[in-house]
Formats: structure tokens, sequence, C-alpha cells
């Protein structure tokens, strides 16, 4: 098993990821979730842990983390996302409110505490990860690796930068260069997996709570994809990471050297993916630039038909 955190903004493709990361299919171990400012305020993406939590039957802790950006003013998704930050199916009030405590703290005390490594496995913004590093440095030995969603070539809220990077670049910039090494899922990645009509139509017919869920969530992520972007439904960004972790072979990598734009005019927030190693410097990340879709499906799929005694 591997001990992970999750760290993350649901956000439709954030609570897939936890359903992911929770299923039978998975030997992760959950240490906890923390929650950050990214799809929608801190406070509702809170909720939507909490509520994601109760449909699963997961018992782990769930802590509130930072309000906001380091140094940008807040910058929410609700076209992507809905009011709420996860419209489309509607849960039942959480049974419980979040633990106490900060979820930067949270990070470095299970990191300073636990036997052996853990994951981190954030899908928002990164203040959260940059504020532990920075508070508590010694911790980096601990992390294994950094499984992240954000970045890419190019961009979906900029035409050159990923909305969790662009949030916080500051953040990104202080992961990216912490020496910690980053597998990174960005747009080249997750725009491979589109959850179209066709997916949409297939893991409808799992018969069981969770999958009704996660379907209800596709179809409204997909309506507001085709709404803003034009696509035939919505990439599930966030799910890769937790994906990768069950099954790495799903994914093609490169090992680059990637850097984050932070004074660019039009370019704040870009991902600079040094493909052709033109830079020289040392590669800190494992760039995936190529999924195998048919497996991602069908691995995809067990995943929801694992939930059926839920
Ligand atoms: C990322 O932004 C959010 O809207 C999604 O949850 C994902 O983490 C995609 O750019
Ligand atoms: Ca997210």
């Amino acid at each position: 098993t591997r001990k992970v955190i999750l760290d993350c903004d649901p956000g439709h493709d954030d609570a897939i990821s936890i359903i992911i990361a929770a299923s039978k299919l998975s030997h992760l171990e959950i240490l906890g979730i923390t929650t950050v400012a990214g799809n929608v305020e801190v406070e509702k993406n809170t909720v939507n842990a909490l509520k994601v939590k109760d449909l699963i039957g997961l018992d782990v802790p769930v802590i509130q983390g930072a309000k906001r950006p380091l140094i940008n003013k807040m910058e929410i998704a609700t076209e992507i996302h809905g009011e709420s930050g996860m419209d489309g199916p509607t849960l039942p009030h959480p049974k419980s409110t979040a633990d106490s405590g900060h979820a930067v703290d949270f990070i470095i005390e299970q990191l300073s505490t636990v036997k052996g490594k853990v994951t981190l496995v954030p899908t928002g913004p990164l203040t959260n990860i940059a504020l532990a590093l920075m508070k508590a440095p010694e911790i980096k030995h601990k992390i294994d690796e950094i499984v992240l969603m954000g970045g890419g070539t190019f961009g979906n809220w900029t035409p050159t930068a990923e909305f969790n990077i662009f949030v916080d670049a500051e953040a990104a910039k202080v992961v990216f260069e912490s020496g910690v090494h980053v597998t990174m899922f960005g747009l080249d990645a997750t725009h491979q997996v589109i959850a179209t009509k066709e997916v949409q139509q297939r893991l409808a017919k799992v018969d069981n709570k969770v999958a009704k869920f996660v379907s209800e969530l596709l179809v409204f992520f997909g309506e507001m994809y085709e709404d803003y972007f034009g696509f035939e439904g919505g990439p599930i960004h966030d799910a890769c990471t937790t994906m990768y972790l069950l099954k790495p072979e799903l994914f093609d990598f490169k090992h680059v050297n990637v850097a984050v734009e932070t004074k660019g005019e039009l370019t704040y927030g870009v991902t600079s993916v040094d493909l052709l190693k033109v830079t020289g410097k040392i590669p800190n990340t494992h760039f995936a630039y190529k999924v195998d879709q048919e497996e991602f499906w069908n691995l995809f799929e067990s995943v929801l038909q694992s939930y059926d005694e839920v």
C-alpha cells in the first residue's frame, strides 16, 4: 500500500479522483483529504469533499486549507463547475463537518510522523503544498512523489495557462523548484480522456449509487465543456492522477525540466515544459504525454463496478 494525501478543490473531476483512490481496486491508503480554494471558495470545496466521503462511506479526515492563493486574488471556475463547485447531482448535507486544524499543518504533521514515505496528490491550485514546503522544508525527504494535475503545453484559462497553475503560479513555482519529484498530468494528457457521450452511455450502464453519481457529474461537466469550449464532453483531468496510482502503465512519460512562468503579461502561469531539453536544466518532472484510452476507460468502468456493494 502507498500512503497518499489528496489535496483538492472538488470539483467534478476532483470528486471522481477521490472515488478512484478509495475504490476496492485501489491499494492506496488515504491519510486524509485536504481542500484548497480553487474551483470555488474553499468552504464550498470542503462541503463537497465531505459529501463525497459520505456517499462512498470513506472514513478519513477532511481538513480545510488555504482560503486564497499566495499573492493573487481569488479566481474561481463557476463557468465549469457551477455555483456549488459540484453542480449537477444532488447529495445530502454532509453528516459531519471538517476536522479541526489547517490543511497545511495536517500535511506537515502526517509527513513528519507516519512511517515511510507519502505521496501528495494535488488536483487544485498548489497553495497548500507550497505553504507546507515553505513552512517545513524538512518534510521534503518524506515525500515520495507529488502526483499533480496542472499545466501543460497549452492553456484552458488563458490561451497559454491551465487553471490550477494560473490561479496560483507562485505556489506552483515553489513546488516545481522544490527538488521533490513531480509526476505531472497537464492538459496534454488529460485532454486524451474526454468523457464523450459514448463514454457517458457506457458508464451509465453501471448500476450502483456511486456510478450514478459519477454519471450525473459527467453529464453536467460535459454540458459545461460543450458550452464553454465546444468539446463533446468534459476531460476528467484530475482522475488521471489516481488512475496513474492504480495503474501507471496507462500513461507514457517524458522525463523533463518544467519551470513555471510568474511574470509574463500573456504567459502568467505557463508551465514551460522542456521537451527538447534545450535548457540543459536537470529534469524535475515526469511529464505525461500519452494515455492508453481503451485501458483507461476499461479500468475506470471496473472502478465504478467495484462500488456495487457500497
Ligand atoms: C483543472 O481545473 C479544475 O477546473 C479541474 O478540477 C482541474 O483540476 C483543469 O484545468
Ligand atoms: Ca481540480
